[in-house]
C-alpha cells in the first residue's frame, strides 16, 4: 500500500469495528502515508495490529514515526511490537503518557495506563529516538503534532471517570492528549486518538497551531460515548460550523453522537472503522515558526 506522490494515505488499521478478515478490538491505530512521510498514531492494545496492518499491506518495518495521542493502554499496548519491527522509528509522546491513571466505575479501579512493557520499550530506545513532546512540534513539511490542547469550551470534559490514583479520587485531566494535523490544499487533515481534551478543542487548537483555518477532515475517537446530549449537541453544531469534508467517527465515539453527527453533515460522516481508506491531497509545507516553535531538543 502506497501513497502516489501527490497525497496522504490514510488507513484505520485498528479500531472498535473492522472490515471482514480484520480484528475488532477497543483502540485505535491509524497509518498515514505521505510523500516523505510513513507514521502511525497509536498502536491498538497490541494483538490486533500486526494482523491487521499484514492483512491491509501495511508493513509495520516502515514506519519511521510513531506518535502516541495519548498513554491510554488501547492506544499504546501495541508499542513493543511496533519497535520490534521498525526499531529505528522515531517516537512522539508527552511525558505524561507514561503516568499510572485509572477509571473507576464504582469501586473497583481499572488501571488503564500505558503497559509495562511498551513503558520499558519506550525506556529502551537509544538516545535522541524518544521524543517528549510538550509543545507544537513540525515533523516534516505540512505535517505537525498539536501538543498539549487548551481546555477553552464549557462543554467538553474528559469524558469518563478517569483518576490519576486507584484511591485518591484525583481527577485525571488526561493532559497529554495531543492530535496530529496534515496541512493540504484542501484544509486539515485531523487525526485525533480519543479526544479527550474534546473534539472542539482539539480542532481549534489544531488550526491555530497549523496556521490553517479550514477543517478538511477529521478522523479517530471523539470520546463521547457517555456525553450529555446537551454536549453532543453543542459539539456537533460547532463541528458542523467548520464545514468539514469529511468527519470518521472511530473507537469511543459512540453511536448516539455517530446518528447526531450524520443527521447534520449527511454523506459527510464516514464509518471510521478497521480497513478504512481516506485519500487526501499532499501535506504542503513549510512548518511555520511561530506560535508552535520546535522546542530545544526535539529534532523532528
Ligand atoms: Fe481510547
Ligand atoms: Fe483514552
Amino acid at each position: 500500500m502506497t501513497a502516489s506522490s501527490a497525497e496522504t494515505k490514510v488507513t484505520i488499521l485498528v479500531d472498535n469495528e473492522a472490515q471482514e478478515a480484520l480484528i475488532p478490538e477497543h483502540g485505535l491505530s491509524v497509518w498515514i502515508e505521505a510523500p516523505g512521510e510513513q507514521l502511525l498514531v497509536d498502536t491498538g492494545q497490541g494483538p490486533a495490529l500486526a494482523r491487521n496492518a499484514s492483512e491491509l499491506g501495511v508493513p509495520l518495518s516502515s514506519v519511521k514515526r510513531l506518535v502516541l495521542s495519548h498513554g491510554h493502554y488501547d492506544h499504546t499496548g501495541g508499542v513493543p511490537e511496533v519497535l520490534k519491527c521498525a526499531p529505528t522509528a522515531r517516537v512522539y509522546c508527552h511525558p505524561g503518557s507514561v503516568s499510572a491513571r485509572y477509571s473507576i466505575r464504582g469501586e473497583l479501579p481499572k488501571p488503564i495506563g500505558m503497559p509495562a512493557a511498551a513503558r520499558l520499550a519506550l525506556e529502551s530506545l537509544p538516545a535522541g529516538m524518544l521524543h517528549w513532546t510538550t509543545r507544537p512540534v513540525g515533523l516534516g513539511d505540512g505535517v505537525g503534532i498539536t501538543g498539549p490542547i487548551p481546555r477553552l469550551t464549557d462543554y467538553e470534559d474528559t469524558g469518563g471517570p478517569f483518576f490519576v490514583h486507584p484511591e485518591s479520587r484525583h481527577a485525571d485531566p488526561i493532559d497529554d492528549e495531543l492530535a496530529l494535523w496534515v496541512r493540504t490544499d484542501d484544509g486539515l487533515v485531523v487525526v485525533v486518538g480519543c479526544s479527550h481534551a474534546g473534539l472542539i478543542n482539539t480542532l481549534r487548537h489544531a488550526q491555530r497551531v497549523a496556521e490553517c483555518p479550514r477543517i478538511h477532515a477529521v478522523l479517530g475517537g471523539f470520546h463521547l460515548l457517555e456525553a450529555s446530549e446537551a454536549r453532543i449537541e453543542r459539539t456537533v453544531e460547532a463541528l458542523a460550523e467548520m464545514q468539514p469534508d469529511l468527519v470518521a467517527p472511530c473507537h469511543c465515539t459512540g453511536s448516539r453522537a455517530v446518528d447526531a453527527l450524520k443527521a447534520a453533515l449527511a454523506q459527510r460522516v464516514q464509518p471510521g472503522l478497521a480497513g478504512a481508506t481516506f485519500t487526501f491531497g499532499a501535506p504542503v509545507g513549510p512548518w511555520v515558526e511561530g506560535f508552535g516553535e520546535t522546542p530545544a531538543g526535539v529534532h523532528a
